[in-house]
């Protein structure tokens, strides 16, 4: 089994991922850590012990993160998820508590317990990354508890909270600069499943009603309808949950190495993951700032129906 962490701000897709990660018999899920960001804190933690309670999975300790990011204001996102961040659902909600660990304290702790173990583990942050960045910064010795992260957001292409960039690294973009940055010093290899293949793992609105049976596929079919008619399409994209498909089966996607750098000004570009595609053994010598120190493995193409498959098979 992969031991594995979810770093989320569930969400409906990250909802998606949790029911994966939760069930998959190859995942062996250490914790999950909340942090602010499609809804608020508090909100993000009761849907994300909600999802895990109905996954069966009451054993995975939850900490609570990060409220905003470092530097800029909260700005959640209602429209996509929802005012509760789980669709505004007729589906009960966990009483149950967070662990009394704030979520750094909870990563620090799984991590180096992995170092002892010998068993390194997969970060998969699904969110903005401001628990990540105050845990590199604070505690610089747990990579070396690190695997590998793999995370979603950015693009090489479209953005979708502005048209230059994605929700999660423009929530918090000082984060993902301190994140990629750390994890380049540290050697901590990273993959980014950014926009350019998120909406691609479709599940069809037959798909989604067919799933029943349990607990975990019934929220799942939830879960899909709810996104398919936030965007008035007759199917969904398990969004995040494509992220925790790429640990499991990552031969389902393609990446490239690319140097990757965060915009942390410009006029209307704040936040976007500048992915340096250029053949850099002919335009290095015109350019001022040089090749990102950070190259990261960048999802440039997924096999949906694949990535569909395995979901569908592990909620039901
Ligand atoms: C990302 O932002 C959130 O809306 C989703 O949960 C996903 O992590 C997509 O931009
Ligand atoms: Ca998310």
């Amino acid at each position: 089994m992969k031991p594995v962490i979810l770093d989320v701000d569930t969400g409906l897709d990250d909802a998606c991922a949790l029911l994966l990660a939760a069930r998959h018999p190859d995942l062996d899920l250490k914790a999950v850590t909340c942090v602010g960001g499609n809804v608020g804190l508090e909100e993000v933690v009761v849907n994300t012990l909600t999802v895990l309670e109905a996954a069966g999975r009451t054993d995975v300790p939850v900490g609570r993160g990060a409220a905003r990011p470092l530097l800029q204001p909260v700005r959640s996102a209602p429209h996509v998820h929802g005012a509760d961040g789980l669709g505004d659902l007729d589906w009960p909600k966990s009483t149950r508590t967070a662990d009394s660990r704030h979520a750094v304290e909870l990563l620090r702790e799984v991590l180096l317990e992995a170092v002892s173990l010998g068993e390194p583990i997969t970060l998969i942050p699904l969110a903005p990354m401001t628990n990540i960045a105050l845990l590199l910064r604070t505690y610089p010795e747990a990579a070396e508890g690190l695997r590998e992260i793999v995370f979603m957001g950015g693009a090489a292409g479209i953005g979708n909270a502005t048209a230059s960039a994605e929700f999660n690294i423009w929530t918090d973009p000082e984060a993902a600069a301190i994140v990629l940055g750390a994890a380049g010093e540290l050697g901590v290899p990273v993959t980014m499943y950014g926009l350019d293949v998120f909406y691609d793992v479709l599940i069809t609105l037959d798909e989604a009603r067919g799933l029943a049976g349990s607990r975990s596929a019934e929220l799942a079919g939830k879960l899909i309808e709810k996104r398919s008619l936030l965007y008035r399409s007759d199917g969904a994209s398990i969004g995040d949950g494509g992220a925790v498909c790429a640990v499991i089966d990552p031969t389902g996607l393609t990446t490239e190495p690319f140097p990757l750098r965060i915009e942390l000004s410009g006029s209307w570009s704040r936040g976007r993951t500048i992915v340096d595609t250029r053949d850099w053994t002919g335009d290095l010598t015109s350019d001022p700032y040089g090749a990102a120190p950070t190259v990261v493995q960048v999802a440039t193409a997924v096999d949906g129906r694949r990535y569909a498959d395995l979901w569908l098979k592990t909620v039901k």
